[in-house]
């Protein structure tokens, strides 16, 4: 792929002091990047799947309970386009505008959808807007940090009681371990680098961004449920003390 002016930003941030300004800088132009390749994806090789996503959208929109549900990620928006017609109101965000221009077909007509481009990590809406937070096939796709950033985004716009939904490529699925195994056989485009997660991993990581598990299935996805947790990020008192690296926030 050619290296994007957003990519020799990075890179020539990368090499400046780690100051937060930088940092922040920095994050933001590994964004703009992300966005750019979905956007040479969607316009490369996006075209309709044929999978029937009803039985997928009935099982998310229940822990909506009909009410406001947010899909980060929603690309061509097929999956949200099922979700309209089980929720009150359904909102989604993507950063690529090649997704979102697939997206107007999906939904046009629907009144209770409204599309947001992403622009940066975080989520433009207030804390406690939604009744569930769905992310499915996004998260795989991003550096276990950035989706942890994504995943306390989301607990933080879950009103209390909220739960949101996502997926994650599962480590220990027989045909992805002979593939990262085989050069060249990876099952997704090589520009959206996919990550692995175990079910151990995933465990360890909610408490750090301030959920917990409610439900966790392993297959070839790991699905999970989680709620914001008792302490919601925070760490007691005494294990803050003792702390050396700091939670991601
Ligand atoms: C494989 S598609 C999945 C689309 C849809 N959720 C589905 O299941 O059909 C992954 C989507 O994640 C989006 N994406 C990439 N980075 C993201 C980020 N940091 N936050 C939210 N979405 C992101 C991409 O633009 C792309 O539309």
């Amino acid at each position: 792929m050619r290296r994007s002016a957003a990519f020799r930003e990075a890179a020539r941030l990368s090499s400046a002091a780690g100051t937060p300004r930088v940092k922040a800088a920095l994050a933001r132009a590994l964004f703009r990047q992300t966005a750019a390749a979905w956007d040479a994806w969607y316009g490369a090789f996006h075209r309709a799947e044929d999978t029937d996503l009803g039985p997928l959208a009935d099982r998310l929109s229940r822990l909506a309970r009909g009410g406001r549900l947010l899909e980060v990620g929603c690309g061509d928006c097929r999956l949200l386009a099922e979700l309209a017609g089980r929720c009150r109101r359904v909102d989604g965000v993507d950063p690529s505008a090649r997704a979102l221009a697939f997206a107007r077909g999906s939904v046009s007509g629907l009144r209770n959808v409204r599309l947001l481009r992403l622009e940066d990590w975080s989520l433009p809406f207030p804390d406690g807007t939604f009744d569930a937070v769905v992310c499915q096939r996004t998260l795989n796709i991003l550096d276990p940090e950035a989706a942890l950033l994504m995943l306390g985004e989301a607990r933080r716009v879950l009103r209390p009681g909220g739960r949101v939904a996502f997926n994650l490529a599962n480590f220990h699925h027989e045909p992805f371990l002979s593939a990262l195994t085989t050069p060249g056989a990876s099952p997704w485009p090589s520009l959206t680098r996919p990550r692995y997660w175990t079910e151990e991993m995933v465990r360890a990581a909610l408490p750090r961004v301030g959920l917990e598990v409610v439900s966790l299935k392993a297959a070839a996805w790991i699905d999970v449920v989680a709620q914001q947790s008792a302490t919601n990020g925070r760490r007691p008192r005494a294990a803050q003390k003792s702390a050396k690296a700091p939670a991601v926030r």
